[in-house]
């Protein structure tokens, strides 16, 4: 058997790739994973999600167990990654009928997957139902789960909540496609795929979790790896305690990472910090050269203003500050408040830089960042403080 009966009238009909060892070019799959796509079939036929290019053997052998691909009337696309989107158009090729069902935002991004501007694709709003006779699906958006265009559908005559990436892991099962919630393996999986996927957006995860939570719910049929009949909201609920601010205060968060090879611009960091007022503000004055890449990341999260200290070397951003600010895409750091300074010998353009790409990634950057020539002289480490009172109000503000 290929597919799996899931619930009356729902049947999982995925892929697996047990082989699979990297995916999206930087999560580990240790265990492989798999593309779950899943067929109601009530008087009319919906699939939901598709699987990845290359798999469509095992998809439509699963789905041929069930019923002809000719009877599926409607194709609900969750998520247009192209794990779940690539084999829509093969799919389509066989049945040219399906008529397709997204979210508004998944329209252009699926006519750029598809690109066939002739075919209407219908984009439905948080509430929208589709009534398949017998059985019926009903659309909750869920942008930034982990794209713009990511839905959640759910089928309240089940209480079957498909919500694609969310709540999901990568790992290919070679018996039972039921999750057994505790298994270290699966609760390891399940933590790093949201670490490594969702993270960036936590707050918009946290949003849907809550509203997800409010639902009766039995089954959680995710887009990869087990589904979760044993404790359904599990992974929802652990949803909540990942996205939980990680540094409690009633202050403000406001983190200095410094890299100095001489101490000159450690000296312009201790100003800075000094100079923020500590009745408003948590500061954590952080050594590049020493914290973990966990810890950083936690910070960062937990951070409303971050300042970045770095000298100019070879006309650049030292490598332990670009690893640090290579980190802010890897949690939710989009419009944190941030600025560079840094002491420099000649050119000195190491703030500007770091600004730049500061700007790009979106965050508010004040600006012009401190800087010192070699030592800092009294004056310049007034500047600093300045720099740093500065920085404290364009934070509160
Ligand atoms: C390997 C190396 C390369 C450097 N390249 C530059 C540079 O391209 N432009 C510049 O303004 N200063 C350059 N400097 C000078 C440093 O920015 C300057 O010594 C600064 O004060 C060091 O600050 P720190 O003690 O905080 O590391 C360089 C220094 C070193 C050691
Ligand atoms: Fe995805
Ligand atoms: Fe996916």
């Amino acid at each position: 058997m290929a597919s799996i009966k899931i619930s009356d009238r729902i049947y999982w009909v995925g892929a697996k790739d047990p082989s699979l060892r990297v995916f999206d070019l930087y999560v580990k799959t240790t265990y492989g994973t798999t593309y779950n796509s899943y067929l109601i079939t009530g008087d009319k036929v919906a699939l939901i999600d598709a699987v990845k290019d290359g798999f469509e053997g095992q998809f439509f052998e699963a789905i041929a167990e069930i019923l002809p691909i000719e009877k599926i009337d409607y194709l609900v696309v969750n998520h247009n990654e192209p794990d779940h989107s690539g084999a829509i158009i093969e799919l389509l090729r066989r049945n040219p009928r399906i008529q397709i069902v997204c979210s508004k935002p998944a329209v252009p991004f699926l006519r750029n997957v598809i690109n066939d501007d002739a075919r209407p694709i219908e984009g439905v709003k948080g509430g929208d139902k589709l009534d398949l006779g017998g059985i019926s699906l009903e659309f909750m958006t869920a942008p930034f789960m982990h794209w713009p265009d990511t839905m959640f559908t759910y089928c309240p005559e089940r209480k079957v909540l498909f919500p694609c990436d969310g709540y999901a892991a990568h790992l290919c099962p070679d018996d039972s496609m039921y999750a057994k919630v505790g298994d270290p393996v699966l609760e390891h999986e399940a933590w790093y795929y949201y670490d490594c996927i969702m993270r960036p957006f936590a707050p918009f995860s946290r949003k849907a979790s809550e509203a997800v939570l409010q639902r009766e719910i039995a089954v959680v049929a995710p887009s990869h790896g087990p589904i979760n009949a044993d404790q359904p909201k599990h992974f929802i609920q652990k949803y909540l305690e990942w996205t939980a601010p990680k540094i409690k205060s009633d202050k403000k968060a406001l983190a200095i990472f410094v890299a100095s090879s001489y101490g000159n611009t450690k000296a312009m960091a201790d100003a800075i910090a000094a100079a923020i007022p500590s009745d408003r503000f948590d500061v954590h004055l952080v050594d590049a050269m020493e914290v973990t890449q966990e810890r950083a990341r936690d910070i960062i999260e937990a951070a409303d203003g971050i300042l970045f200290g770095t000298p100019t070397f070879a006309g650049d951003v030292v490598k332990p500050i670009w690893d640090i600010a290579h980190l802010l895409p890897s949690v939710s750091a989009t419009g944190k408040k941030a600025a560079a300074f840094g002491s420099y010998g000649w050119g000195g353009q190491a703030p500007e830089i770091l600004e730049g790409y500061l700007e790009q990634l979106k965050l508010k950057v004040f600006k012009p960042g401190a800087k010192a020539r070699l030592v800092p002289s009294l004056a310049e480490l007034d500047e600093c403080r300045a720099f740093g009172r500065a920085f404290s109000e364009f934070v509160l503000g």
